[in-house]
């Protein structure tokens, strides 16, 4: 059996969010923005972001396997669901509930980069560092940690636990 411990509360989610969008605000201020919601970890994130975010913008949403049903790696990507929006000329802001290794995220740096995007970036709520493998460089972070397995606020394990409103480690 696995137990589970809170890590981060409604509150600290929601402040950091609302400090999040308040620097989005700010940066894209004039630009065609364009939130892109990695599913499907991203969606709720994504959900809250958007809704704190006073400037206009539109929203897309990309989805790529490359996790399975297990707390590791595959380290293989592929594109389940492709955005519909043209990225062309598009200030493209990545939405993203947790980075690990890094490769799904380098690997969406690429494809929108060379769809002539204006600019590319990532915003993510939870940077994981021990992983890390692709050096991606990451412009917005809510938390910073070391290592876990988190569930909760879009983050899942095996499909289960996205709906949880705060976020927890998982311990096997
Ligand atoms: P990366 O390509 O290794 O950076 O993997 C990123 C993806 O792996 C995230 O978008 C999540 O879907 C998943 N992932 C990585 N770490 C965790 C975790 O602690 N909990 C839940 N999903 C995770
Ligand atoms: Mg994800």
């Amino acid at each position: 059996m696995s137990d589970r411990k809170l890590v981060i509360s409604k509150e600290q989610i929601q402040d950091k969010v609302n400090e999040l969008a308040a620097q989005i605000n700010a940066d894209y201020a004039g630009k065609d923005l364009v939130l892109i919601g990695v599913l499907n970890g991203a969606f709720i994130f994504l959900a809250d972001l958007a809704r704190s975010i006073t400037i206009p913008h539109q929203i897309d949403f990309i989805r790529v396997a490359s996790y399975g049903n297990s707390s590791s790696s595959s380290g293989s990507i592929r594109l389940s669901k492709d955005v519909e929006l043209n990225m062309t000329t598009k200030h493209v802001l990545m939405v993203e509930d947790i980075i690990d290794t890094g490769s799904t995220l380098a690997w969406l740096m690429e494809k929108f980069q060379s769809a002539n995007a204006a600019s590319v970036k990532i915003c993510t709520l939870i940077d994981k560092k021990e992983r890390r493998q692709s050096n991606v460089p990451v412009d917005y972070v809510g938390f910073s940690l070391e290592k876990g397995f988190l569930i909760g606020y879009g983050l899942d394990y095996a499909e289960q636990y996205r709906y949880l409103p705060e976020i927890f480690t998982l311990e096997f």
